[in-house]
Formats: C-alpha cells, structure tokens, sequence
C-alpha cells in the first residue's frame, strides 16, 4: 500500500427528514446565500423543507446554476455575496449545484496573484488560494461525490477544468434519499454510472496489495450493480431502501476513503470532460463511452487488476486469463447498456472526424500524460476514443 495522509471532516446526516439537521448546522449568526439550479427544488418540496429549516436564520439565495456550470454563471453571485455581506453558502442541488458553490466560495475570497485576481486562474492556472466561504449542501443528486470532497469542476468557454482544496469541502452535508424520487430516469441512470467508474478509477489500476480499498470499491461495484437497475424498474423505483443504498455508493465512492493508499487512474474522466466541453454530452455518458475503450486499449497494463474485478465483481471463474477479461468488459459494457446509457461515440452521434478537435483540446489543457502510469499519451487518448466509436 502507498503512505497516505486522510481526513475527510464532512458531517453527514444521512436519511429521510434529516434536512432539519441544517437549522443547528449553519451558525444562527451567519448570513447565508442558498445557491441551487434550474428549480427542481422548487417542484419537489426540497425548497420549502429548507426555508423551514432555515426559519431563524438570516437568508439570501441565488439561483440558476446550470448543469456542468460555468464560470459567467457563477461570477453572478458575487454582487449579492458583496451587497449583503454573505459569509455562508448553502448548496441545495445535485454536483453542478455543490462544485458551483465551491468556485462561488473560492471566487468571494480570491486574493489574485500577480498577474491580476481573475478566480479562473484557479482552475486554469490551478492558482492556489487561501480562503474560502465555509459551505453545507443537501445533496439531492446521487453521483458526484461533491457533498464530501473538495473538488469542483467549472466549465468557460468550452473548457471544463477541475480544480481541488480541502478548503471547500463541504462542512455538512445532508443526504435524504426521498428527495431522488423525483430524478427523471436519466440522471437517475447518470447518477449510478458516475459513482462506478469513480470506484473503477481507484481501482482498475495495478495492485500495491491494498486489500482494504479493494474489498470496499469491490462492494460499491457490487452494489449499484445490484441496486442501479432496480431504480430504474417500474417495480422498485419507489423503493427507498434502493436509493439510500445508491446514495450512500455514490458518496463512499469519492470521498477519499477508497482511493487512499492506492494508484488512481481518471484518464476516463479528464478525455470524458473534453466530450462534455466541446459537445455538451452529460458527464456520466461521456465516462459510458470511454471506459470501456479504456478497458479494451489498456489491458496489458491493468492485467491483474481486470482479473480480479472479473472474478471478484462479476463472479467469472471460467476461461482463461484473456476470456475472463474479456468477459468482464463485455458485462460492464452490458450493465451501462441496461444503465440505458451510451457506450459508443456513434450513440452520440459523434464519428472520427470529431476525434481531433478532442485531441486538440486535451493537449491545450495539459493532459498529455494521463492514466496511473502517466504513461497515457495524446496518441494513446487517440487509441482510446477511436477504439470508442
Ligand atoms: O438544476 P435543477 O433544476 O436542480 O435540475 C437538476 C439538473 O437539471 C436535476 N436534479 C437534481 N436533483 C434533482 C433533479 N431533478 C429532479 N429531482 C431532483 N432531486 O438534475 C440535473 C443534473 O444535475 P447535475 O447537478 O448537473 O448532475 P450531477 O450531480 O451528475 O453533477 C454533474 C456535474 O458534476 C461534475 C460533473 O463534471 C458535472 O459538471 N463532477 C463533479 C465531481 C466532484 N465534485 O467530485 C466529480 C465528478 O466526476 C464530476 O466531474
Ligand atoms: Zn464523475
């Protein structure tokens, strides 16, 4: 196992009614911008449940934060941070609503550097900063992880770039899975896809024997295989049992926990984030597409470790080495398709002729050695997205 150092200080409160728990969590004293999206929170009754709990403090809010959100957005909720002196966020939403607020929080306090006090520089220029807003979130999106880990991903101009700081990890967080009865089929589905392939880009890379961080992503990969097709048939959808279950994968799966100690791959989200910036794809079907190229051109290198995802995670005993392989791949290709999301570039109505201009941009955002090796090339990320179409 690799030397590590990990805290993750993010208090949950984890189940039905438990929005409550914001009242006591936020200061009576604090002055607070609730920040959420396009108005989900408004049709489900998470609104009111936080204007309830909200009823003795002081409150602004701000609205409008856009699935994979933008710095032009997000640059908006200054004047009200300054106007009103807010000193506490509250994210209400799904991990555009969450990451939106940490660049909010990072943008408020953005002392600059020498070259001006733009806060995109924290992104691009990975600009470190020293201060933040403190924030708190009510997760009702399962996927992201960003209720409890401090990264966000901002997207300007077609470029989606994430920037990290334990500085913005949220305080609390609070995840009540009744409030993901109202996610349509897709984010439900989108939601189940991210939080597996974050499991599998801490674990499908090569053994440091980390037998702790094996057997949990192993049972998270079990678990919404198990669990993921269950929220989308019209038999179980409603059962709460089924979400708080895909709710609690999705947080474990990013908060830290698996990825201590071992190598960590993300090859699968940063070309993922390129489809997203230049095509709009969701972020979830962009991994869908990739991953499993990523499987197939990889393989030599990830040997051992697809070896034991396929006899651990899908139970293939049969074959030898290169059919196990191979068969875990094609089940994972097949648990995505039953996830009812995209595998190939050609689902999105993307072909060769786009390959370049994703080319193009992971060498202009410095993503020419990706991969746990560093070894992942652009003529490699070319191997992968041809392999994709
Ligand atoms: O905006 P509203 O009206 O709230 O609607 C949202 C949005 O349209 C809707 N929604 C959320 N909760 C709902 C709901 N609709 C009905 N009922 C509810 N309970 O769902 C839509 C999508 O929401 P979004 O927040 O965009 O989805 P998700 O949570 O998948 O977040 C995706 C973003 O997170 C980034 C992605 O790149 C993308 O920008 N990521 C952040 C990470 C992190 N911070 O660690 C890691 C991830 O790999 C990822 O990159
Ligand atoms: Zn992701």
């Amino acid at each position: 196992m690799l030397n590590f150092s990990f805290q993750n200080p993010t208090r949950i409160h984890f189940g039905e009614g438990q929005i409550t728990a914001i009242s006591h969590e936020i200061p009576l004293d604090a002055r607070v911008l609730l920040v959420y999206g396009g108005g989900s929170i408004k049709s489900n009754g998470v609104y009111q449940q936080v204007s309830d709990a909200l009823i003795e403090h002081t409150w602004f809010e701000f609205s409008g934060i856009e699935p994979n959100p933008t710095y032009d957005t997000l640059m908006q909720a200054q004047a009200i941070i300054k106007a009103e002196n807010i000193d506490y966020l509250l994210a209400v939403g799904g991990g555009s609503v969450v990451d939106g607020a940490k660049f909010i929080a990072a943008a408020a306090l953005y002392e600059g550097n020498s070259e001006g006090n733009d806060p995109w520089d924290i992104l691009a220029k990975q600009q470190v900063f020293t201060k933040a807003l403190p924030i708190g979130a009510v997760l009702t999106l399962p996927a992201t992880g960003s209720e409890s880990n401090g990264n966000s991903v901002v997207t300007r101009d077609g470029n989606k770039l994430p920037f990290s700081s334990p500085l913005v990890r949220p305080l609390f967080a609070v995840l009540d899975p009744s409030v993901t009865m109202s996610l349509s089929d897709r984010q439900i589905s989108n939601g189940v896809v991210d939080a597996f392939i974050h499991t599998i880009e801490q674990y499908l890379t090569y053994s440091v024997n980390g037998k702790v961080q094996d057997r949990f992503s192993e049972g998270l990969l079990q678990t919404l295989i198990e669990e993921g097709p269950k929220a989308l048939a019209p038999a179980t959808k409603g059962d709460l049992e089924v979400r708080a279950n895909i709710m609690w994968s999705a947080t474990m799966a990013l908060n830290g926990l698996i990825g201590a100690g071992v190598p960590q791959d993300w090859s699968t989200h940063m070309i993922g984030h390129e489809l997203t910036g230049a095509f709009g794809i969701d972020h979830a079907r962009t991994l869908s597409i990739v991953l499993p190229a990523v499987m197939k051109v990889r393989k030599e290198q990830k040997r051992e470790k697809l070896l034991q995802y396929a006899v651990r995670v899908w139970q293939i005993t049969d074959g030898d080495d290169n059919a196990r392989i191979d068969k875990a791949i094609s089940l994972t290709e097949a648990f995505f398709e039953t996830m009812q999301v995209p595998t190939r570039l050609s689902h999105v109505d993307l072909g060769s002729k786009d390959i370049d201009l994703l080319i193009e941009r992971l060498e202009q955002h410095g993503m020419t050695a990706l991969g746990e090796n560093d070894d992942i090339t652009l003529a490699i990320s070319r191997e992968i997205l041809t392999q994709a179409l």
